[in-house]
Order: structure tokens, then C-alpha cells, then sequence
């Protein structure tokens, strides 16, 4: 039997705009998908045992086939190979956290294994970035950077189609964060192409958006580096303000953004593709972080307590 994992991962600044060449910054978070995968009988058998929010797995069956698809012709495999897949793991199936990106690194990995195959992360990355258009359409290459190599990444999307600008930052302590759940399973497909549709119909609004989100990655990755929680706060905050702006923003992701951050988070915003999915709130020690767990659970929302910055290579 051949295994593998995939990190999940929360988006600190610059998710949407990186899909056309803005910087983002990218935290892994410790929580995994974990993949077992055996030779068949016959077909594409996959048993996904992963905690999700309700209706995740049946919204995605379509588009987690096609990723397997996508994946063996990338690894070079006979399509018609029969695969028994099981996908688990700690990393929940909530919309935003690089979930099907985590899944195909976990399923690429654990396919390599259990054909005897040595395939570097490098390749694993290419793999996975080629399932990820299943679910993405045209994705950035940040989910599934972050799931193959985790930590706490720098990523610019090469335009011209070669490779991609990834830096490892380091911080001087992991911090902490909240993970809320809108508990809506979001199709980052459609959120995606609704950015570049109203991109193309309205330029001048959106590339002055669109040049402030990228400053904003520059003075992030300062605020990072220089340990200044409460700049990263305030320009989380910033950057859920333009999220809002371009549309991808939902009514329930801006309620547990405020009540986060009235809570005394030091910053919160929608992280992933939006339209549902997850926000993330940056609180610094446990008792923080517990407080605003608290506030977000008892509206009835699940919640993820984790850190950014953990070194996970
Ligand atoms: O919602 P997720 O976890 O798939 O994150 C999507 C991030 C986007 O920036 C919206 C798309 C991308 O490919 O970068």
C-alpha cells in the first residue's frame, strides 16, 4: 500500500489576486490529508473519510475524479489503471483551507508509493497543480505549493508560464490563529472566473484594487519578518476590505470577521476563494485564541484552532 500527505494551508494576504500574477502570502497549518492507495481490481475506487462541512464531499465527487484524471496523465500512468484511494486526515473539507489541493498531493504521493515510482516534490507540485485545475479552472499554483513543501511562503504566480516565485519566510515564533467555518461549501471555480469577468468589465476600478493588494503583500511580508503582530492585524483587516470589494466576500464570512475582531482579534479576514468557505483571525497566545473560538462557536460555527509559521519541512 503506498501512503502520502498534503498540508492544508490559510491564505494571509492576497488570495484571488495572485491568480493574476499579484504576491500572496501562504501559511501552512499543521493539519494534514492523509492518502492510502492500493492496486484494484478495477476502476477508480476512492473512500473519502475526511471531516467536511455538509455537502463538501458530494459538490466535489465530480471534480475530485477528474483530479485523479488529470494526475495520472501527469505522472505518466495508464489512465485505465484500477486504484482503490482513501482520503482521511486531520485537515477538515472546508472550502478555503487548500483541501483539494492537500488531497492531491496526499493521492499523487501515496499513488508514486504504491507504484514504486520516485517522484520529487517538485514533480508532486506540477501534479498536483494539474489536478487543482479540476477545482480551480485556472488556479494560481499557491494551494498546492503550500500543501507540497508547507511553512510560511512568499508566492508570485510566473505569467509567462515558467516557474513560479517561492520563498520560505521565516518568523520568529509561530503564532496563533482561528479558522471559522461559514460551514458553505464554495465552488472556487466560479469564484475565481466571477473576479476575472468583472476584472475585464470594470479595469479601472479593479487594477487600482488590485494595486494596493499587491503593496499590501509587500507590507505584509515587512510586518511578518519584523514580528509586528498588530501590523499584521491591521492589514489583514485591509485586505478583507478589498476581498470585499472585488465581490467574493459573503454576509456570514463578514459576520464572523466582525465578531473576531470584536472579540480583540488583532486582525481578521476571508482567506481562500471565498463565497463561503473559511475566515481566519490572527490571535496571538492561547487565551486570545480561545476567546475568539468561543464567540465563533457559540453562533453555531465550527472552529479550527491552529498557527501560522509552525516549521513543517
Ligand atoms: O478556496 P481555496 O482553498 O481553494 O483557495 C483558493 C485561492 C484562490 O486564490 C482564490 C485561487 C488560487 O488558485 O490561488
Amino acid at each position: 500500500m503506498g501512503k502520502g500527505s498534503g498540508y492544508g494551508k490559510v491564505i494571509l494576504f492576497g488570495e484571488h489576486f495572485v491568480v493574476h500574477g499579484v504576491p500572496g502570502i501562504v501559511s501552512a497549518i499543521d493539519s494534514t490529508t492523509d492518502a492510502e492507495v492500493k492496486k484494484a481490481q478495477s476502476g477508480i475506487n476512492v473512500k473519502d473519510e475526511r471531516k467536511t462541512a455538509k455537502g463538501y464531499s458530494e459538490e466535489k465527487r465530480l471534480q475530485q475524479l477528474e483530479s485523479i484524471e488529470r494526475m495520472l496523465k501527469a505522472m505518466g500512468i495508464d489512465p485505465k489503471i484500477a486504484l482503490d484511494i482513501w482520503v482521511g486526515g486531520t485537515l477538515p473539507g472546508f472550502s478555503g483551507l487548500g483541501a483539494s489541493a492537500a488531497s492531491s498531493v496526499a493521492i499523487a504521493r501515496a499513488i508514486a508509493q504504491e507504484l514504486n515510482m520516485k517522484v520529487a516534490d517538485e514533480k508532486i507540485n506540477q501534479v498536483a497543480y494539474e489536478a487543482e485545475k479540476a477545482y480551480a479552472g485556472n488556479p494560481s499554483g499557491i494551494d498546492n505549493t503550500a500543501a507540497t513543501y508547507g511553512g510560511l511562503m512568499w508566492f508570485r504566480k510566473n505569467m509567462a508560464g515558467g516557474p513560479d516565485k517561492v520563498e520560505h519566510l521565516s518568523i520568529e515564533a509561530p503564532v496563533e490563529i482561528v479558522i471559522g467555518s461559514t460551514g458553505k461549501v464554495a465552488n472556487t471555480k466560479a469564484m475565481v472566473e466571477g473576479v476575472a469577468e468583472r476584472k475585464r468589465k470594470n479595469p479601472q476600478k479593479y487594477n487600482t484594487i488590485f494595486k494596493r493588494a499587491e503593496e499590501l503583500a509587500y507590507e505584509g511580508r515587512a510586518a511578518l519578518e519584523f514580528y509586528n503582530l498588530k501590523k499584521i492585524g491591521e492589514l489583514m483587516n485591509e485586505n478583507h476590505r478589498l476581498l470585499q470589494e472585488i465581490e467574493v466576500s459573503s454576509k456570514e464570512l463578514d459576520l464572523l470577521v466582525d465578531v473576531a475582531r470584536k472579540q480583540g482579534a488583532y486582525g481578521a479576514k476571508l482567506t481562500g476563494g471565498g463565497g463561503g468557505g473559511c475566515m481566519t483571525a490572527l490571535t496571538p497566545g492561547k487565551e486570545l485564541q480561545g476567546k475568539v473560538a468561543n464567540a465563533i462557536k457559540n453562533l453555531g460555527f465550527e472552529v479550527l484552532s491552529t498557527k501560522i509559521g509552525v516549521q513543517t519541512t
